[in-house]
């Protein structure tokens, strides 16, 4: 190297400008996702020696059903890059598994799998180029993804009364204002955060809407596999020429961390689907080989997979009611889950004596909560309600669910899984939420702030 080529490459080893700071506009000010902050949280208290409950992040709690471990076994030589759009076989099973769960006809060359549908997700905000209609309270990462991109949004407040739906009428009154702009709408059911779906009738009248429209449906059916009672639908089946089905292996086969989700759309839809797949190129390249080919075994379906989710499905449906119970009690309100693993009460009715207690907003009650009872919940305003509304997702995933299954699996289906079952296999859900309930009864007076551990009661920094 030349004297005066040294000098120009140690200038650059060695940035000057260390404080400066220098973001993107889009991206000043932009959080942890609040899920995987309240966990990393929790998980940190834990190990300070807290008891700490972590109803917070949205991870089943069930293993992955042996039969696709088994093949990830078999798989994990597997080193190549894959298809951008994924392994052509893991396509096929993917279609295989909407025409079967959904009744719907999937082209294999019309699947993209991405390390997660949270990423497709984010592409798709990248490519598309309309508005974006998000019903609330909505997953936490759909208007982050927005704020990067520097997408406009169009938040559509629903109401306690109408189940958190959104309603036809107002889906027809929003686009009717400007009937031929280009919109897309995320639906998300069951939904996270409050456990609740759609009805066939609801579907149909959401799709004809839709098709007046001709308005891009991002149905987001992630939890469709456990609907409690196994009676999920999609909204493509009555919308099939503008739904992307977005689905994936995180929530009903129990592998979050296994990092593959899958976006299935229509043909005239190509071109979207075209642009996703470009952006995957040029960013993750393709997903896990080893996953896919595991994959494969859990989007073919099949007896044990079947069986695995029956029993999933009856413990998550017992323990689901069972806590709406205990919070009804303890004075909130709220509505039976249909699906997921998340209920989201409303303490406005005892909003009253949470005033009393310094409790005004979403925030202050989850903050409390885990300060003084070690429970870790989110707070509603993480998911696009008003922070002055009392409402909170509770996931309620804290417990080993291989045990319980194992327990489930050894019994007939139609056994009623009763509240001993309920607290011998999810024992720290059902003591999180007695603690939780007893702490929203305490008077006003008997305590300001009291610790989950032996040391000295301090302040938690929480969420984001
Ligand atoms: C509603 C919803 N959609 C999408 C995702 C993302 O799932 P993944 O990226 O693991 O496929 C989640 C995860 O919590 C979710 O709750």
């Amino acid at each position: 190297m030349s004297k005066k080529n040294e000098l120009h490459a140690s200038k650059h080893l060695h940035p000057i400008h260390t404080n400066h700071v220098s973001l993107n506009l889009n991206v000043r000010g932009l959080a942890r996702s609040a899920t995987v902050a309240i966990n990393e949280l929790s998980n940190r208290l834990r190990l300070e020696g807290r008891t700490v409950y972590k109803l917070g992040l949205g991870q089943s709690p069930f293993p992955v059903p042996e039969c696709v471990v088994e093949r990830l076994r078999q798989n994990a030589h597997q080193k190549d890059y894959l298809e951008v759009q994924g392994l052509k076989a893991l396509r096929e099973a993917v279609a295989g598994f909407h025409q079967r769960s959904d009744g719907i006809r999937v082209d294999p060359d019309l699947v993209i799998v991405g390390p997660g549908s949270k990423e497709l997700m984010f592409l798709l905000q990248v490519a598309y180029y309309g508005d974006l209609i998000i019903p609330t309270p909505c997953w936490v990462s759909y208007a982050p993804h927005a704020q990067i991109v520097g997408h406009k949004v169009q938040f559509v407040p629903t109401r306690f009364e109408d189940r958190f739906r959104l309603l036809p009428k107002t889906l027809d009154q929003i686009c009717a204002a400007d009937p031929g702009r280009p919109r897309a709408v995320i639906l998300n059911y069951p939904n996270n955060p409050d456990g609740l779906s759609y009805s066939d009738k609801e579907l149909k009248k959401l799709a004809a809407v839709a098709r007046k429209y001709e308005l891009i449906l991002l149905s987001d059916e992630i939890y469709g596999k456990i609907h409690h009672d196994g009676n999920h639908v999609s909204v493509a089946r009555y919308y099939p020429e503008g739904t992307i089905l977005s689905s994936g292996l995180s929530k009903w086969c129990g592998a979050g961390g296994w990092r593959l989700g899958t976006f299935a759309f229509p043909p005239s839809l190509r071109w979207l689907m075209e642009a996703i797949a470009s952006l995957a190129s040029e960013t993750f390249t393709s997903t896990s080989a080893p996953i896919q080919y595991a994959a494969v075994r859990a989007f073919e379906g099949g007896k044990e997979i079947d069986d695995y989710l029956v029993h999933v499905r009856r413990i998550l449906k017992a323990l689901g009611q069972h806590i709406t119970a205990c919070l009804r009690e303890a004075g909130a309100r709220l509505h039976d889950p249909e699906g997921a693993f998340y209920v989201f009460p409303d303490f406005t009715p005892i909003a009253d004596k949470l005033a009393a207690r310094h409790i005004h907003t979403s925030q202050d009650l989850c903050r409390r909560a885990l300060e003084e009872v070690g429970v870790a919940f989110l707070p509603g305003s993480d998911f696009g309600r008003p922070p002055a509304e009392l409402t909170a997702r509770i996931a309620y995933v804290d417990f080993d669910g291989a045990p319980a299954l194992t327990v489930a699996l050894a019994q007939a289906p139609d056994t009623p899984v009763d509240e001993a079952f309920l607290r011998e296999y999810c024992a720290n859900t059902m003591a999180a939420v007695d603690r939780l309930c007893r702490w929203i009864l305490e008077k006003p007076s008997r305590r300001r702030r009291s610790s989950t551990s032996t040391e000295t009661p301090r302040e938690i920094s929480y969420g984001k």
